[in-house]
């Protein structure tokens, strides 16, 4: 079986990393295509060296762009890939513009298209990763979903037939890492100046658009964050930087240290350290839950409504509305003490993935 993987932005490497891991043990052919949506070595050489993932096979540099020019490039770029490799299976990740591409390329060539992490469901139609997600589901041929929610809302969508129950890919590669954390295989990370790493504090991240693109909404969360009574190292993506920068934004302000995006087993063991997480994004989310450590989510809603679950995740679409007191003591809050069960799956959905593509290819 020869299976091509399409990924392009930082999560998606992410999830590729077992993937990769599980087909390395199989007489499998697994073919590596990155978009190059994401270029800076931050968001995609350090994932590739520091997880282990084979280089990738094809190049498509893509670059930033609109989302109708990043998605038109991947998908134009793709025809001439397909037609030489033509896979058995074009496994699409998650909910970028790649993802979105990669799976219109294949079909439109009569390629069988797989979904990793299909299924999840924001309803929020201002997202463009929700437009992603609904369109990669309706058009792939089989729904490798990573929990019983995502599950029923392909069946609420009349896709259950090509659904599969996988797991989430997170799952294995955060638990790994942990573990190799917790047993002193990866050097410190490289917090952000004023970071104490050895006294409370906050990691927080920010890159939706929703929160970063209008100058008013971008300045009031960050003075939520700077007010706040712990140390906050904001790990600054790009795009926060780029809106920052061009609507003369400090992101440095009051609790607030800023430091670059790190390195998975770093994030993990930032995580790891910190008192608490605040975030949008949906992968943090997620690794905050696995790793015990209280969410703080800056979102009007969730894809991953199973860490909202005993107040593991808290959803706090505007921070800057609420008083400043409730505000602290909700992203200051300890970990809940409820149990967090493994709504995820236990650490071994890369295995059933290549289990589902194999059987697929058979039935
Ligand atoms: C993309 C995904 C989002 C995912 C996120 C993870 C889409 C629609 N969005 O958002 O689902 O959660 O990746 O990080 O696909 N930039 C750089 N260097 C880079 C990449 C981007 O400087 O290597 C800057 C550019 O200014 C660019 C901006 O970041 O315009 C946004 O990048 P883009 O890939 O469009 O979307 P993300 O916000 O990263």
């Amino acid at each position: 079986m020869k299976v091509l993987s399409v990924v392009g932005a930082r999560p998606q490497l992410v999830k590729l990393a077992p993937i990769a891991a599980a087909f390395a043990g199989t007489p499998h052919q697994h073919v590596i295509v990155h978009t190059g949506q994401h270029y800076d070595a931050d968001l995609s050489d350090v994932f590739f060296d520091g997880l282990g993932i084979p280089a990738p096979d094809v190049h498509l540099g893509v670059g930033s762009g609109s989302h109708g020019v990043q998605t038109g490039a991947v998908l134009a770029a793709m025809d001439k890939v397909l037609e030489e490799e033509r896979p058995d299976w074009v496994l699409v990740y998650g909910d970028t513009n790649s993802t979105v591409a990669g799976a219109l390329s294949a079909v439109k060539m009569h390629l069988p298209v797989a979904h990793l992490e299909a299924g999840l469901r924001s309803f929020n139609r201002r997202m463009p990763e929700e437009h992603n997600r609904v369109l990669t589901d309706h058009c792939a041929d089989l729904l490798l979903a990573p929990t019983e929610e995502a599950m029923r809302h392909l069946a609420n969508e009349g896709l259950a037939e090509r659904s599969r129950l996988a797991g989430d890919v997170m799952v294995d590669i955060c638990l790994r890492i942990r573990d190799a954390v917790a047993a002193g295989e990866h050097p410190a990370p490289a917090l952000p100046p004023g970071i104490d790493a050895g006294a409370p504090f906050l990691l927080a991240t920010l890159h939706r658009p929703d929160n970063t693109d209008d100058p008013e909404r971008l300045s009031a969360i960050l003075a939520s964050l700077a007010g706040l009574p712990v140390p906050v190292a904001l790990l600054a993506h790009p795009r926060l930087v780029a809106r920052a920068k061009e609507h003369g934004i400090e992101l440095e302000q009051g609790s607030v240290h800023v430091g670059r995006p790190l390195p998975y087993a770093g994030l993990i063991a930032a995580v790891m350290a910190s008192a608490g997480v605040v975030t949008d994004s949906g992968g943090l989310q997620k690794e905050t839950f696995l790793l015990g450590r209280a969410c703080t989510t800056v979102r009007p809603e969730t894809e991953w409504v199973e860490t909202l679950e005993g107040g593991w995740n808290v959803l706090v679409p505007d921070p800057h509305r609420l008083p400043a007191a409730e505000w602290s003591a909700l992203a200051t809050r300890p970990a809940p003490q409820a149990p967090r069960g493994t709504p995820y799956g236990e650490g071994t959905a890369a295995v059933r993935v290549v289990e589902l593509l194999e059987q697929g290819l058979r039935g």
